[in-house]
């Protein structure tokens, strides 16, 4: 279905003609007066310049036109020039009542579907997913599913964090754990053990013990590097040892992810960009334009148009280290082969936005990406905690993901067993799906580049703009629609009689044009906005309307469809944002 603010321009577009304007003037826009109109058309104003006339002349000539339109109940010219428009009552139910049979309910998919990569989640292998991959995770998957959702062929890739030197640390710490293992023997001839040397749980804390090691322990870093430098030169033993971390971590960071609800299409890792590495550097050399610099390999990516002074990008350190840059330029020149993209999205934090820049200039004057495919940086800010200050454990500590989530489903829980009204075991199962609506609701909601508060009492509120409140709007609805059973098949939602049911309906006409905006902006905080914004039209529509005990059954039983096209809208959007509702709560 088309878009309700286009379907108001194709009115004004002949308006604006026959009135002797340009019809690039007749654009319709949300009105910014909601006590005045619901719509409004501005081109009045800016035709009045080019037409030298003034504007509220042109703004009556157009409105004239629109006069007795059954689409509008008024047209409006007014200071100072100003069209306001509202939506005549019987066209919205028709509207709304075409969006309730329709596909998507009347989405409008995009004309020219795109493979779209977004790089999210970032992970890095062998260290314990924390609050600060959490962000990539939560948005980056929102981000995959709106453009899914829209039509476009959208691929996550995870891009593993698997090549770096947590390894070589984890190798050397093995090393002096236990020395007697076959990896370590250098003359060491047969098969090495299928299994592990070590569980998960042991892995989690050999990590963080070398990783301490190595800041005291100048001779353990340097053994860390070689082994990292030996690993990434294909020494089979450390190989060997890598496939083990890979396969006890990876295994482990689905299980995480899953509990999340974030799904990845690939789980690639910057040690798949290796092969790519040669070629890439052979190719920057033979275009010119990467240069010796100080022993290292360099690439100039500053542009005259830089308001600060942008640093070459360094794609080989002087020992012939690869970096972080050679590895997502690598990568891209994977996934241009693999994929061919017509998009990238890259979810990361936006401390790493001047490694992206340099990443992205590199990858299009080497012509790895064409010209014209967007590459988008949705840098996210930090999650602070109350103090304003990077989240913390209570000790200080990194925050694991698992203590989190556990922590917010406790206080969750606490709160359904205070109504009492569910058993022990429900009210666990609710408390999951609704602790991390919470979770994934706090932080979709602020606009991602934003730093935000994490606060565990304000986002698991029932009231405010809050994951648990739009749930708690939607299990309303379910009730409502189950006490009532089945609905006469020619039921059909009816013309608005009092100005809440308009609200509602206008704001669930609202649909198409939010998912469009909010995935061309690479925004789910509009998706928030917008679900909160229908959430509290449905519950003042609610408050407002007896429904159940609505004597005429042509209403009552439109009323119900309109709050069933609510929920089903809802229900549409928060899937977008990873979340989903309980039966009850
Ligand atoms: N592993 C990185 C980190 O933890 C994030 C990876 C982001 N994606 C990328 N293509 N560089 O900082």
């Amino acid at each position: 279905m088309k878009k309700i603010l286009d379907l108001i321009a194709e009115k004004l577009a002949p308006a604006f003609t026959e009135s002797g304007y340009d019809a690039s003037y007749a654009k319709a826009v949300l009105s910014n007066r909601p006590d005045l109109c619901e719509y409004q058309c501005n081109g009045a104003m800016a035709a009045a310049k080019a037409y030298k006339k003034k504007p509220t002349d042109i703004a009556h000539n157009v409105a004239e036109k629109l006069s007795g339109d059954s689409m509008f109940s008024q047209v409006e010219a007014v200071m100072p020039g100003f069209i306001n428009i509202k939506l005549q009552e019987t066209w919205l139910a028709d509207y709304i009542n075409s969006m309730s049979k329709a596909e998507k309910l009347g989405l409008e998919e995009v004309e020219k579907p795109e493979t779209i990569i977004v790089d999210y989640g970032g992970a890095n292998v062998a260290k314990p997913l924390h609050v600060g991959h959490l962000r990539a995770a939560i948005i980056g998957e929102s981000i995959k599913r709106m453009g899914r959702f829209l039509g476009h062929n959208v691929i996550g890739d995870v891009h593993l964090g698997d090549w770096g030197l947590q390894m070589g640390l984890i190798i050397e710490e093995l090393r002096d754990r236990k020395p007697e293992l076959p990896y370590f023997d250098e003359n060491f001839q047969g098969e090495y053990p299928e299994e592990a040397p070590f569980t998960i749980g042991e892995l989690e804390e050999i990590y963080p013990a070398a990783s301490g090691k190595s800041k005291t322990d100048e001779a353990f870093k340097e053994r860390a590097q070689t082994a990292t430098f030996q690993l990434q030169n294909g020494y089979a033993p450390y190989r060997a040892i890598w496939k083990h971390i890979m396969n006890v971590s990876v295994a482990d960071l689905k299980k995480n992810y899953n509990n999340l609800n974030v799904h990845f299409d690939l789980w690639k890792g910057e040690s798949d960009a290796q092969p790519y590495i040669p070629g890439l550097i052979q190719d920057l050399i033979d275009k010119g334009l990467a240069y010796e610099s100080q022993g290292a390999l360099v690439v100039d990516i500053a542009e005259d148009s830089d308001s600060k002074e942008l640093p070459p990008c360094i794609v080989r350190k002087s020992d012939g280290a690869a970096l972080y840059a050679t590895s997502d330029l690598a990568t891209l020149v994977e996934r241009e082969q693999d994929f061919s993209p017509n998009r990238y999205i890259y979810v990361v934090d936006k401390r790493q936005e001047l490694h992206f820049t340099q990443v992205f200039r590199v990858a299009k004057k080497a012509g790895i990406v064409s010209q014209d495919t967007p590459m988008i940086f949705l840098g996210f800010g930090t999650m602070n905690g109350k103090d304003g200050k990077p989240f913390k454990t209570r000790e200080g500590g990194v925050m694991r993901l698992e203590t989190l989530i556990s922590e917010i489903n406790e206080a969750v829980f606490d709160r359904i067993m205070e109504n009492r009204t569910v058993t022990e075991e429900e009210a666990r199962e609710t408390a999951g799906i609704v602790g991390l609506s919470a979770l994934k609701y706090g932080d979709l909601s602020n606009q991602a580049a934003k730093d935000y508060v994490f606060d565990v009492d304000r986002f698991i509120s029932f009231e405010g703009n809050t994951g648990p409140y739009i749930l708690y709007t939607i299990v309303r609805i379910k009730s409502i629609l189950n006490k009532y059973g089945e609905i006469d098949k020619s039921a059909k939602i009816l013309p608005a009689v009092t100005e809440a049911e308009k609200a509602l309906q206008l704001e669930i006409s609202k649909y198409n044009e939010v998912l469009m905006n909010s995935f061309g902006e690479t925004a789910p905080h509009k998706i928030c906005q917008y679900v909160y914004d229908l959430s509290n039209a449905c519950n003042r529509f609610y408050h407002d309307t007896k429904i159940l005990s609505e004597e005429d059954k042509a209403q009552r039983e439109s009323w119900l469809l309109l709050i069933g096209l609510a929920k089903s809208v809802l229900e549409t959007c928060i899937d977008l944002l990873g979340i989903e509702a309980p039966e009850r709560m």
